[in-house]
């Protein structure tokens, strides 16, 4: 099993004023009611995978926007939102232990509104904001709120910090995040299938491939092979599925289910050695084929040594999980925790509940009823 976060404890981030999570599995499935904070869980995650960029926070804090970026908010609003509202301070903390060892993440600082100083931000704004910042000035704004704050981090001994300033007209654009990941980390959002997945790194492994083949084989046992080739356009390269009676078919012709199943797979092999997280894992998936996708997915993540994060609010995606361990025959191995959270009220803390598979699995009546409630 590939256990490389054992714990994490996350303070004063969106909804979550304080979250403890003590014990993490090589499959951790957080369950529960929509709002109960489990995608906030996997974005604290992601920020521990570049800790020493802000640009890595502020992809986090776009992650949401992804989907509809011509009608989203700033960036800096966006940016805003990763702090709790109404919270005193603003103190995002996130550490963990990985492979035995505490790593943290901690943004601090404050907003300030300072006097807007038109030709400094004019030279300093791109295009994109060049108008909404003369539309303002033009309306008589001269004012404009700013972030000036810390980023610390560390990992075992070594510990740094940097400052960071950030505010309305501040865009995300011509940031790199650097190339070296801290923790490999590979996220999924709910609707990444939809993108069009590639998969060129599957069809590099040719074990793999086969062994993908046959997981879209039970949606289509038709489909014998993933293809890449060359575009008629003459443009990037296109992915296809080999079908005995269609031939040769794009992928963009199939249903959800191959396609999520063909990002799943490929976010394993992408993750490899490292961290995958699967928000909604059962989104585009007939329940029908739960027990095998699942089967599939564990067995990948353990010969890809990637440790699993998912949510999902379906007792029967966690059946189907839990089918996996085959409890009633094996006595002692179990790579399943399901984590369920409880906040009493918007001030409290975040309290989590860490059940190994095997008690989820022998009290499966009782806990589908929580998992509902
Ligand atoms: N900055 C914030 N301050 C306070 N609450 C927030 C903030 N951002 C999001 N929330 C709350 O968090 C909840 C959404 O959490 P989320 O992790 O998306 O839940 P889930 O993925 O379980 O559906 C909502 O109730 C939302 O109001
Ligand atoms: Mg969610």
């Amino acid at each position: 099993m590939a256990i490389h976060l054992q714990s994490m404890e996350i303070s004063h981030f969106r909804g979550i004023n304080q979250l403890l999570i003590d014990q993490f599995n090589h499959v951790n499935i957080f369950a529960g009611d929509n709002n109960s904070g489990k995608t906030t869980v996997l974005e604290a995650m992601l920020l521990l995978q570049n800790m020493s960029s802000f640009t890595n926070i502020l992809r986090v804090a776009r992650l949401r926007e992804s989907l509809s970026f011509s009608r989203s908010v700033s960036a800096y609003e966006s940016f805003l939102n990763l702090f709790p509202r109404n919270g005193e301070s603003l103190e995002i903390s996130v550490k963990a232990n990985y492979h035995g060892k505490e790593i943290f993440t901690q943004l601090v600082g404050e907003t300030k509104m300072i006097m807007l100083d038109p030709q400094t931000m004019m030279s300093r704004v791109n295009n994109s904001n060049r108008n909404r910042l003369l539309a303002d000035l033009n309306s008589g704004i001269h004012e404009m709120s700013a972030f000036y704050g810390e980023l610390r981090y560390g990992m075992n001994h070594f510990r740094d910090q940097m400052k960071i300033e950030f505010d309305q007209y501040s865009s995300t654009f011509g940031r790199e995040i650097k190339k070296n990941s801290d923790i490999n980390m590979v996220y999924l959002s709910p609707t990444d299938h939809l993108r069009g997945s590639i998969f060129s790194r599957i069809i590099k492994n040719d074990a793999y491939k086969r062994i993908c083949i046959r997981a879209l084989q039970l949606f289509d046992p038709q489909i014998t092979d993933l293809l890449i080739l060359e575009n008629d356009q003459g443009l990037a390269p296109v992915e296809y599925l080999q079908h005995e009676v269609l031939g040769n078919m794009p992928i963009s012709t199939y249903g959800d289910g191959i396609k999520k199943v063909i990002a799943i797979a490929d976010a394993i092999v992408r993750a490899s050695g490292g961290v995958l997280l699967i928000d909604e894992v059962e989104t585009a998936i007939h329940a029908k084929y739960y027990d095998d996708i699942f089967r599939f997915m564990i067995k990948a993540s353990l010969e890809f040594e990637v440790q699993v994060f998912l949510t999902t609010h379906s007792i029967e995606a966690i059946d189907g999980f839990l089918a996996t361990q085959d409890y009633e025959h094996q006595s002692n191995q179990d790579a399943i925790n399901v984590i369920t959270f409880k906040k009493e009220n918007a001030n409290a803390k975040t309290l989590s509940r860490v059940l190994p598979g095997r008690r989820v699995f022998m009290n499966r009546d009782q806990f589908g009823f929580e998992v509902r409630l």
